[in-house]
């Protein structure tokens, strides 16, 4: 595992059993929800998308993408919580299954994680790509996914793209044992210590509510929050989450020279560590492609969060 010395490291603080959705539960297409513009160019990547995900050329690509998947280590200081230390946050988002990776190759990843023994799992949307039937094949990944103190998910923008029913998405995920926290939030707890994790639903088609996933969380618990989109973060910052965990760019998929053409974030937040009047963003780099099987310029990556209580933090907080 490499260490990652994200701009976050430099500042204190602080069951169910439900098959694939029925077919009239899928969700209609164009959506009454979403701007033309977006459906036309949404409709074109699709199109490319699934034009060459079943060449051989396309697999193999997408293979040599994966095989430079990154652990990276993001510490964040919570203060004197030293129930807390060393609490590890496994992060996988935008896994992409379907097109271009196989659920075989999906379940190594997953045990790969487990064997790291991350104290939670969090999942941060666009579990799938680009059908519906592709949440088939989360089955034994999700499985897999075990921790001692629980798996949890929200959804992101293909996820709500290709699942009409996101009622019967949530259902699926729990039924596998991932709790959904779209726009609700659980306390963790390890002896005296907890921190409230939350999650929101995807900004652009889902209905996002921050003020209801912050609903229960104490006066100064450390707040971790899961939103699929990184432009979630100025929101989050201003009601005061210690740090927000995303997704979504996939590190612009495509860089050059350090510079995303295609980032899908207004604010610039395309990768690594952020920072806003003491809250926190970090945005994963995601572990799958969409449209084309190609990563240039930024690898996939699962990030591992790991808690320091102030007496243990090394870094000049
Ligand atoms: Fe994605």
């Amino acid at each position: 595992m490499t260490t990652l010395e994200p701009r976050l490291q430099q500042c204190e603080t602080a069951t169910l059993s439900i098959a694939t959705p029925a077919p009239d539960r899928l969700r209609s297409w164009p959506s009454p929800r979403r701007p033309l513009l977006r459906e036309i160019v949404d409709f074109f990547a699709v199109l490319v998308n699934r034009s060459i995900d079943s060449l051989p050329l396309a697999h193999a690509l997408h293979r040599r993408a994966l095989a430079r998947l990154e652990y990276t280590e993001v510490p964040l200081a919570v203060g004197a919580r030293a129930d807390l230390d060393g609490l590890r946050i496994a992060f996988l988002t935008d896994l992409h299954v379907g097109s271009f990776l196989d659920e075989a190759t999906l379940l190594g990843i997953c045990e790969d994680v487990v064997r790291q023994k991350p104290d939670l799992i969090c999942l941060g949307g666009d579990l799938v790509n680009s059908r519906p039937e592709e949440i088939e094949l989360l089955d034994g990944p999700l499985r897999a996914l075990r921790a001692p103190l629980g798996v949890y998910a929200v959804p992101g923008n293909h996820d709500h793209r290709w699942i009409a029913d996101m009622g019967a998405w949530q259902d699926y995920l729990e039924s596998r044992g991932v709790e959904v926290l779209a726009n609700r939030g659980r306390r963790i707890a390890r002896g005296s210590g907890s921190f409230w994790l939350c999650g929101v639903d995807d900004l652009t088609d889902g209905r996002p509510d921050m003020r209801r996933a912050l609903v229960g969380r104490l006066p100064g618990e450390p707040t971790v929050m899961l939103a699929h989109q990184p432009d979630h973060f100025p929101e989050a910052a201003g009601f005061g989450v210690d740090l927000v965990l995303s997704g979504h760019t996939h590190g612009g998929q495509v860089k050059l020279m350090g510079w995303a053409p295609i980032s899908h974030t207004r604010h610039g937040f395309v990768d690594g560590g952020f920072e806003d009047n003491g809250s926190r963003l970090y945005v994963s780099r995601g572990v799958g492609t969409t449209v084309l099987p190609l990563r240039v310029g930024t690898r996939p990556e699962i990030p591992f969060i790991r808690l320091v209580a102030a007496r243990a933090a090394t870094s000049g907080c």
